[in-house]
């Protein structure tokens, strides 16, 4: 596996990649890596002949208020499990690398898809899909990749990323993977591991509503309303946890939807303590 720090060795490495004929896939991640991240490694690896992962803690989407400071750093441990997985390029680089002014920014080109980045999370994050959306199109244009992997977990994401290469032209294939979760239904995130034990059983809420939605939509019911008064009172249950949204919306534009004739999403965010966690399901009649 070829690790680069700086923008030039990483394009040049995805250059001569792509040069030499091969696909290239890329999976943007932030580290701190587990199951979700590696099954994007392993769809990438199965739809490409070669496999470019980048791991950035990316200041620019995370609040004054929120944990870029505490977010986990596992580079080592990262960097093997990459290995391990057969990853051809990891691309890895500093902060000054990518924002050369950070940290105040004030003189800077974003990238934002408008009304998209203002709905779920971008409601309760001002400005983190505008980190997401600049970051992404950096990546994009440093790796040159033919696919890039993104998982159904961050749904709202997903959706605001095909926006822009949509908008942008980018001719990159924006490939969505399922949600990997643990065995007990808890979506993975690296978040979780801010949970303590009590908090671990409560973060299972967020799953156990959207169960509850599943199965009254597998009974016949269509109207958003009902569901999401079924998930509410799931999480009316759950006391010691701070529900940020509960929503039904299409995937695409992410705007509620009132009645279910086509596939929609329910998605759900949840404050457990202090660590801000969240989950979604398909809804498909
Ligand atoms: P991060 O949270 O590290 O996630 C990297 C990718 O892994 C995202 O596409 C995310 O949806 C996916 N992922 C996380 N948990 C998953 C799970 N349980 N199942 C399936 N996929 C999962 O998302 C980001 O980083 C950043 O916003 C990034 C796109 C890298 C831009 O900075």
């Amino acid at each position: 596996m070829k690790i680069c720090l700086t923008i030039a060795q990483a394009r040049a490495a995805c250059r001569a990649t792509r040069g030499s004929g091969k696909r290239l896939g890329l999976v943007p991640t932030m580290g701190a890596l587990h199951e979700g991240h590696l099954s994007l490694v392993r769809a990438a690896k199965a739809q490409c002949d070669a496999v470019a992962v980048s791991l950035f803690v990316n200041p620019t989407q995370f609040s004054p208020t929120e944990d870029l400071s505490k977010y986990p750093r596992h580079f080592d441990r990262d960097r093997q499990l990459l290995e391990k997985e057969g990853v051809d390029i990891l691309f890895a680089p500093s902060v000054e690398e990518i924002y050369p002014s950070a940290p105040t920014l004030h003189d800077a080109t974003w990238v934002s898809v408008d009304g998209l980045s203002e709905r779920l999370d971008g409601r309760s994050r001002p400005g983190h899909f505008r980190g997401v959306t600049t970051i992404v199109a950096k990546l994009f244009h440093i790796v040159e990749p033919d696919a890039a992997f993104f998982g159904q977990k961050d749904a709202a994401q997903l959706a605001i990323i095909r926006r822009m290469v949509r908008d942008l032209n980018f001719p990159i294939e924006i490939v969505a993977c399922p949600i990997v979760r643990e065995p007990d239904g808890l979506a993975m995130s690296s978040r979780n591991a801010y949970l303590n034990a009590d908090e671990r059983s409560r973060a299972l809420v967020l799953h156990r509503a959207l169960v509850q939605v599943q199965d009254k939509f597998q009974d016949g019911e269509r109207s958003a309303a009902t569901l999401i008064a079924t998930a509410k009172e799931v999480f009316a249950s759950q006391p010691n946890l701070v529900l940020d949204y509960c929503e039904i919306v299409d995937p695409d534009t992410l705007r509620p939807v009132e009645q279910i004739s086509r596939k929609t999403l329910a998605a759900v965010a949840a404050y457990v303590g202090t660590t801000r966690l969240i989950d979604n399901l398909e809804l498909n009649p």
